[in-house]
């Protein structure tokens, strides 16, 4: 079955073909140029992006798994979580598509796609996974941060989730206040590599109480606090051992809450996906995390299965036809900007 899947949740303009849970082209247009003068997602910029990028996207994921419309017969889209002027382009495209060519459609959603990145596999089938549930989920980018229980693929339980800031968010912030670029994850991941994580003293927000909630608003602001007031050519003699300690901070986070969830749920494996996971040093802190619990751990190893893509949407796609989880009233489908999991 082939499967043609779209995601415009935020800043990427995504495309994919899939054969079952194969995929077989994975387009991204990156908007990040757009947006990194405002050091974030300006909503509507992203909008016009998405309305001039989706169709030549989608024809060269098309084009790219060397098919066209014709072979296609289910298309997936995300409808949220997301920006609302950005979902309404992928949404409206899928529709469009599935009432002109007369498809069948499936709607997603993009946390369950960061998920289900885990089960990808490439065009010869590779990896073959055998992931055992109940699984426990470490779901970390730019828009969410949240624990998930996966009972069964289909079946998720939140069991912790950040009350204000994503992760990535964080990361995106501290890095707009050090006056660097955006995104800021990948930038302080390449200055915390020779920086001292202890040269600014940080706190750790909620870091011992036994809920599994996330709060990083309050550690942005205490850096916020701290370097304030310091000179502009102070802030750039000190980029690596600021990087540092900020990072550090945001994992040590993410790690510790993570870990109190392996313990309450003990799950027979271990999964963690989204944008943040690009990074090596956390990508080890949790490899060390598993071995300490004797647990499997599962990442996506290519950078584009981490990030917004349509592959993973795809992934859900095929999951969900499995079991014929089609729209029934393909115009009356909205967006569904805050599209629980
Ligand atoms: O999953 P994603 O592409 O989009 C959302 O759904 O949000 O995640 C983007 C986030 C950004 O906050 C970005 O700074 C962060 O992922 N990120 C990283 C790295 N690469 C991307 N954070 C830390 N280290 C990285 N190497
Ligand atoms: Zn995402």
């Amino acid at each position: 079955m082939k499967i043609l899947a779209i995601e415009t949740s935020c800043d990427d303009t995504c495309a994919a073909v899939m054969e079952n849970d194969r995929i077989l082209s994975n387009v991204v247009s990156s908007q990040t140029n757009l947006h990194a003068k405002w050091g974030g997602v300006v909503p509507d910029i992203a909008k016009r992006a998405h309305q001039a990028n989706i169709e030549p996207v989608v024809a060269t994921a098309l084009k790219r798994a060397s098919t066209t419309m014709d072979n296609i017969e289910v298309i997936a889209v995300t409808i949220g979580p997301g920006l609302a002027p950005a979902l309404g382009v992928g949404v409206n495209t899928a529709k469009e598509l599935a009432l002109k060519h007369g498809k069948k459609l499936i709607a997603v959603n993009h946390v369950e796609g960061h998920i289900l990145a885990n089960l990808a596999k490439n065009r010869n089938g590779k990896p073959e996974r055998e992931i055992e549930f109940p699984a426990l989920v470490l779901t970390v980018s730019g828009g969410h941060t949240k624990i998930i229980l996966v009972n069964s693929i289909g079946n998720y339980a939140v069991i912790g989730e950040t009350l204000d800031d994503a992760a990535g968010e964080a990361l995106d912030k501290a890095a707009k206040l050090m006056g660097l670029g955006y995104p800021g994850g990948p930038i302080l991941e390449r200055l915390a590599e020779d920086g001292d994580s202890g040269f600014l003293e940080l706190p750790r927000p909620m870091a011992d109480k036994k809920i599994l909630d996330y709060s990083f608003s309050g550690l942005k602001t205490s850096f916020y606090y701290k370097i304030k007031d310091w000179p502009k050519e102070k802030v750039a003699k000190n980029l690596h051992g600021l990087a540092a300690s900020y990072q550090t901070a945001v994992f040590e986070m993410l790690l510790r809450k993570y870990k109190l969830a392996i313990e309450k749920c003990e799950p027979k494996s271990l999964m963690a996906c989204g944008g943040v996971m690009a990074n090596m040093t956390l990508r080890k802190q949790l490899r060390t995390l598993a071995r300490k619990f004797k647990l499997p751990i599962f990442m996506p190893s290519k950078k584009i299965l981490n990030t917004d893509n349509a592959g993973m949407i795809g992934v859900v796609g095929y999951y969900k036809a499995m079991r014929n989880e089609y729209v029934e009233d393909v115009e009356g489908l909205d967006r569904d900007p805050r599209y629980k999991i």
